[in-house]
């Protein structure tokens, strides 16, 4: 018998077992640029933040060779469950901490970190994109998708966010009080200590400095909201590792 997710009051979103946000089970256009790229590559792949394994398990159904990393082993054992099931690819799990955990230079084809990256400071956000560019070979490519500061949950920061911006802070979406601020509490109980919402400029910024050729950058609307998102509540980059 599968293990069950845990219960949501919000359709499409499952809370994660470590109060670090919820797992989207419908792919957003970079996740499945990932999955498709996935699917093409002939080495291993990277899933990291991969939660429940929404890409992993997506990516491992046309045939890739995954490794799915989270800091939560919760998460990782759905995934090897779920695995079983799918089949066709191949899966290892890896329990890591961003920015700490460490894999082996040039080892992965592409790397997908879909909404993990706001979960930490400016200057981890800066390390883990080095560490990711020595993890992956010359001309794989980097899929990312972030938290945006027009997330309702805490979009009382906007004015905050604008006015830091406009001054050309480097992190103006940085929520160092989370619980101060999100609106809901329902949204998670526990929340993270802080949060770090990020734009697609500061995502182009970023990885141009980590080395990487930016290939597209954007806002996208929350597609669970439907006519109520706002178009900007994620924010997605892709970028590749010269060759
Ligand atoms: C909001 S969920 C995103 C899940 C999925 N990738 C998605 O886009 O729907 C964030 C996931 O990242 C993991 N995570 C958060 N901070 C992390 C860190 N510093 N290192 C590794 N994983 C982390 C959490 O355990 C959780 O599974």
């Amino acid at each position: 018998m599968p293990t069950a997710l845990p219960q949501t009051h919000l359709p499409g979103a499952i809370p994660t077992l470590n109060g670090r946000g919820f797992m989207l089970e419908a792919l957003d256009s970079y996740a499945t640029a990932f999955v498709a790229a996935a699917a093409a590559a002939t080495g291993e792949v990277l899933d990291i933040g991969c939660a429940y394994g929404v890409a992993s398990l997506a990516a491992l159904k046309l045939g890739a060779r995954v490794c799915a990393c989270d800091m939560e082993p919760g998460h990782l054992a759905y995934v090897t469950e779920q695995a079983q099931a799918v089949r066709r690819g191949a899966l290892r799990t890896v329990v890591g901490v961003l920015p700490d955990v460490n894999f082996a230079p040039q080892s992965f084809d592409a790397i997908l970190a879909s909404r993990v990256i706001h979960f930490l400071t400016g200057p981890d956000v800066r390390a883990t994109l080095k560490h990711m560019h020595a993890w992956l070979k010359p001309g794989g490519q980097l899929f990312l998708v972030v938290d945006t500061p027009y997330m309702p949950g805490w979009n009382s920061i906007v004015p905050a966010y604008e006015a830091a911006k406009a001054k050309g802070e480097p992190w103006p979406g940085f929520i160092p009080d989370f619980a101060a601020v999100v609106s809901n509490r329902a949204l998670q109980q526990p929340g993270p200590e802080f949060l770090n919402t990020l734009d697609p400029d500061i995502l182009v910024r970023e990885c141009a400095a980590a080395g990487f050729v930016v290939e597209r950058a954007s806002f996208f609307g929350l597609q669970r909201l439907g006519n109520a998102a706002n178009g900007r509540e994620h924010a997605g980059c892709t970028a590749r590792k010269p060759g």
